[in-house]
């Protein structure tokens, strides 16, 4: 940053420091935090780098240390008053001596709920509220969308080719996208907590759904299958001791999964409807888990599904300069559909991106 500030700027700076910990700290909110000295000048900057470790104030009021008496905070999230993993960040910000504390949003953490921002006010600092509030919302939607419903922020991502069509008429799917593409799914695989298929993927791709190379987490792998009805051997059951395979099944069916269990999977029991597993119940058990984020990558049945029950937040389309064609060459979404054009699910904030020599598409649900 180089002066002169100001403050939306600087709160701008802070919600970027904020997105270096995305993946790092959940279920934590990504936080990010800069101090100003009693002249103005930017004396420190710090965010939360990992779960469980020090706050984004802790460390930018470390960095300025004694400069910042008198000075200002800025934070892309109202400071914790109570014990949790770290001691309360309102002790630390009231012994640093600022004057003065800007805020881009409360958070609604009930143990924190507007607490922090009282403790600061009680104690003759001057507290403003609301810079750039919409900003940091949007950086920590997920955390926000745990937190209020106790489900998972849910990405969708599929890969097609230019006539719409996620595999060929024999199901082959390898590979659509170009390599860059494929770095990108690997990398969002790294930074999520799950990343869910459907059964018809696993018969078809015998995928391994791992993050290579492996992100800043380890996602569960999910397989969500109501009939249970999964080979016998696949990539999955054989790497098992990877990271968490975690299969979501029909109430009855869990006893077809003896050797999956034997070997190390998780199996949980669901109802189902006209054998489709309830995504509530599926994502209800994620949002216990205290997942974040959980990607959806396919296929056209489960992501059909996953827009019917409008249980979509954020989309990762990439489209490849390539035709396969086929009527029976499945296209990425099934499901029931809409039935009228006004009724189309609309993408909002919409991005388009070259990726190699392919089209990233990203967006958020409306
Ligand atoms: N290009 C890409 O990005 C991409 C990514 C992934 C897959 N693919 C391709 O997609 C194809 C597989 O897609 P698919 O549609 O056949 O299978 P799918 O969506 O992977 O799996 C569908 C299955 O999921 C289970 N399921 C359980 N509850 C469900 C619910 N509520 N809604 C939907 N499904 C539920 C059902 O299995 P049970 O019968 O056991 O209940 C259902 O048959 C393959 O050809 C694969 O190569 C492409």
């Amino acid at each position: 940053m180089t002066p002169p500030y100001d403050l939306e700027s600087l709160m701008r700076h802070a919600l970027a420091l904020a997105a270096r910990g995305r993946g790092f700290v959940e279920p934590n909110p990504m936080v990010g935090a800069v101090v100003l000295d009693s002249a103005g000048n930017l004396v420190g900057e710090g965010w939360h780098q990992r779960f469980g470790g020090p706050h984004a104030e802790v460390f930018a009021l470390q960095a300025a240390g004694e400069k910042a008496r008198d000075g200002t905070l800025i934070v892309t999230l109202e400071p914790c008053c109570h014990h949790g993993k770290t001691p309360p960040c309102t002790d630390a910000v009231l012994k640093a001596g600022v004057s003065r504390v800007v805020v881009a949003m409360a958070d609604p953490f009930p143990r924190v709920a507007g607490g922090g921002l009282k403790i600061l006010r009680d104690a003759g600092v001057e507290v403003q509220v609301g810079v750039c509030a919409a900003e940091a919302h949007k950086l920590n939607a997920p955390y926000l969308k745990l937190l209020h419903t106790d489900r998972p922020w849910v990405h969708l991502k599929w890969a097609m080719t230019l006539d719409g069509k996620i595999a060929t008429r024999t199901s082959d799917s390898k590979w659509i996208s170009g390599e860059e593409s494929r770095r990108r799914v690997h990398e969002l695989r790294g930074r999520v907590d799950a990343v869910i298929v459907g059964r018809g993927t696993v018969v078809a791709d015998d995928p391994l759904l791992t993050a290579r190379p492996a992100g800043p987490r380890v996602a569960a792998r999910v397989v969500v299958t109501a009939s249970g009805d999964l080979p016998e051997r696949c990539q999955l059951r054989e790497s098992v001791r990877e990271g968490l395979v975690l299969i979501y099944t029909a109430m009855g069916n869990e006893g077809k999964f003896a050797g999956w269990r034997a070997d190390g999977a998780e199996v949980v029991a669901l109802p189902a409807n006209d054998n489709r597993l309830s995504l509530d119940a599926v994502l209800a058990d994620l949002g216990k888990r205290r997942f974040t984020n959980v990607l959806v990558e396919g296929g056209a049945g489960l992501l059909g599904s996953f827009l019917d029950a409008k249980a979509a937040d954020e989309f990762h389309v990439f489209i490849a300069p390539k035709i396969v064609g086929g009527d029976s060459a499945l296209s990425p979404v099934a499901g029931r559909g809409v039935k009228l054009m006004a009724d189309a699910f609309e993408l909002a904030e919409c991005t388009f991106e070259p990726s190699g020599r392919d089209v990233y598409v990203h967006g958020l649900a409306k």
